[in-house]
């Protein structure tokens, strides 16, 4: 394996591990204010959990996608400077970013809180990013199966997204609070949109490699839902603005266009499950696992994106811990879930002649996945406790309304607690595999068969 996609992916671990450790803190400060927020303010925390979070995502989908296309279109040399330079910088920027927390210091925007100077290297490391992508995918003679072109999409999208959340620096933008907020939501909303084409596009080449089935990539229903998820990113952030006065129709017309991905990406799920073969599965067990655990979670989230969309609903939940369950059920439980499935496969984190999983995996995989159900529905529950005794009694004191919601709280923080272990011993198995060169799934080892097995 090339040393910058083994630096990518453990700078990727790296932010995994982060993110945990800081949402643990976060969740900590908010039963023991005086201790915790000594020792590290809730306002610092937050920012360094969301941050690392995102880095985590956003590396790891980048570095599947670099190391996935380099073997796909090999009859095209990947440009090494422009991969070094990709890798080089972003690393930079993100150790600059996590540095400038520790420092205090800060100056961005939402989920983009360090000194805004540090995005100047982001947009400059995603610019080596895509001329290294399509340098080599647009010179390659060979077939580009639907998932390629979603990759292109959220690398495309990103750079566009980036660029809109940094617009505040145009007085213009900031000449009006409300003429801001609106942009740096709106933008918030796509850039998911973004990420999102880039991790399912993963998941769809797993499923590909998993099943030896390429026709599942080239289906009308694969196109169909690329460009329903096109139309999602390009539509679905009308509810980032939902509190914003806008025009009604924007929100109603990007819940609809949104619902119908998330039905399209369960049928293609479904879809591959019923083509895989019981020999395969085995083969590939681990990351056959997190894909698995991904589409439960896309059922739970659809789930509760519908019945936030209902307006009745939606008056109890909105701005609450229920946003919060929306957000960190995707991030960790779709996402991240996606993800630590093509880790574990550009890892060959298989199994390949033992019917079971490593226990300790195993045993991490599901405690995660039940505490990560808890975690979701406490939060949840806190959230619409909240929403009810706010709308129920306006004057109620805040101390009165969350001595109600504290002990969902503590529900919350407790299967944190457990969702960070079993996700850190899942992160350091997988960190182990990573120097641990003899087991790194080479090139030519890579290229799975339908016959292979
Ligand atoms: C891979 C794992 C994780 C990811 C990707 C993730 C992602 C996120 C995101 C995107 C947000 C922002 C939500 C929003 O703006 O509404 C958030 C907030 C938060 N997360 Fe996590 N999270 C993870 C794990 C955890 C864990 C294990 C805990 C521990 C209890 C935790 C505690 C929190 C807290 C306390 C907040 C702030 C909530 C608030 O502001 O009220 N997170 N997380």
């Amino acid at each position: 394996m090339k040393p910058n996609y083994k630096l990518l992916t453990g700078l990727s671990l790296t932010t995994l591990f982060l993110s945990l450790f800081f949402g643990v803190f976060a969740a900590l400060s908010f039963f023991a204010p005086n201790f915790f927020s000594g020792l590290l303010p809730f306002q610092q925390v937050r920012p360094f959990h969301v941050s690392a979070a995102l880095f985590w995502i956003i590396t790891a989908a980048a570095t599947g996608i670099v190391i996935y296309k380099s073997e796909l279109f090999d009859d095209v040399k990947s440009n090494s400077f422009f991969m070094n330079s990709f890798a080089a910088i972003w690393i930079t920027a993100v150790i600059l970013a996590l540095f400038s927390y520790a420092n205090n210091e800060f100056g961005g925007r939402e989920y983009w809180e360090f000194p805004p100077f540090i995005n100047i290297f982001i947009l400059t490391a995603w610019i080596f990013l895509m001329i290294e992508f399509f340098n080599q995918v647009f010179r390659s003679k060979k077939e580009k199966p639907v998932y390629v072109w979603m990759w292109g999409t959220g690398i495309v999208f990103f750079l566009f997204t980036f660029i809109e959340q940094n617009l505040w620096h145009i007085q213009w933008f900031r000449d009006s609070f409300l003429r801001e907020m609106t942009v740096q939501w709106k933008s918030n909303g796509s850039m998911v949109g973004a990420w999102n084409q880039m991790i399912y596009g993963t998941a769809l080449f797993l499923m590909v490699r998993i099943s030896g089935d390429e026709s599942i990539a080239k289906s009308w229903k694969a196109y169909f839902s690329y460009f329903l998820g096109l139309t999602n990113l390009i539509f679905n952030w009308g509810h980032h603005i939902y509190n914003v006065p806008t025009i009604w129709w924007v929100r109603d017309v990007s819940y609809l266009i949104s619902m119908t991905e998330w039905i399209l990406v369960i049928s293609i799920i479904q879809g591959f499950k019923k083509k895989l073969e019981e020999r395969r599965k085995f083969r590939h067990l681990v990351p056959y696992r997190f894909l698995i655990a991904s589409e439960f979670w896309v059922f739970l989230n659809l789930l509760l994106a519908l019945l936030m969309s209902i307006p009745g609903i939606n008056r109890y939940t909105h701005g609450t811990h229920v946003t919060v369950a929306h957000a960190m059920g995707t991030t960790i439980g779709i996402n991240s879930m996606i993800l630590l499935a093509s880790i574990s496969y550009f890892l060959n984190f298989t199994i390949t002649g033992k019917k079971k999983m490593p226990s300790l995996f195993g045993f991490s995989y599901w405690s995660c996945q039940f505490a990560l159900f808890i975690f979701w529905i406490a939060l949840i529950t806190a959230g619409i406790t909240k929403g009810i005794q706010i709308t129920a009694n306006p004057d109620a004191l805040f101390a009165e309304v969350m001595l109600k919601v504290y002990p969902w709280l503590k529900l919350f923080m407790y299967a944190g607690i457990v969702v960070a272990i079993t996700l850190c011993i899942i992160a350091v198995i997988l960190f182990r595999r990573l120097f641990n060169t003899e087991t790194i799934i080479e090139k030519e080892e890579q290229v799975i068969t339908p016959e292979a097995g």
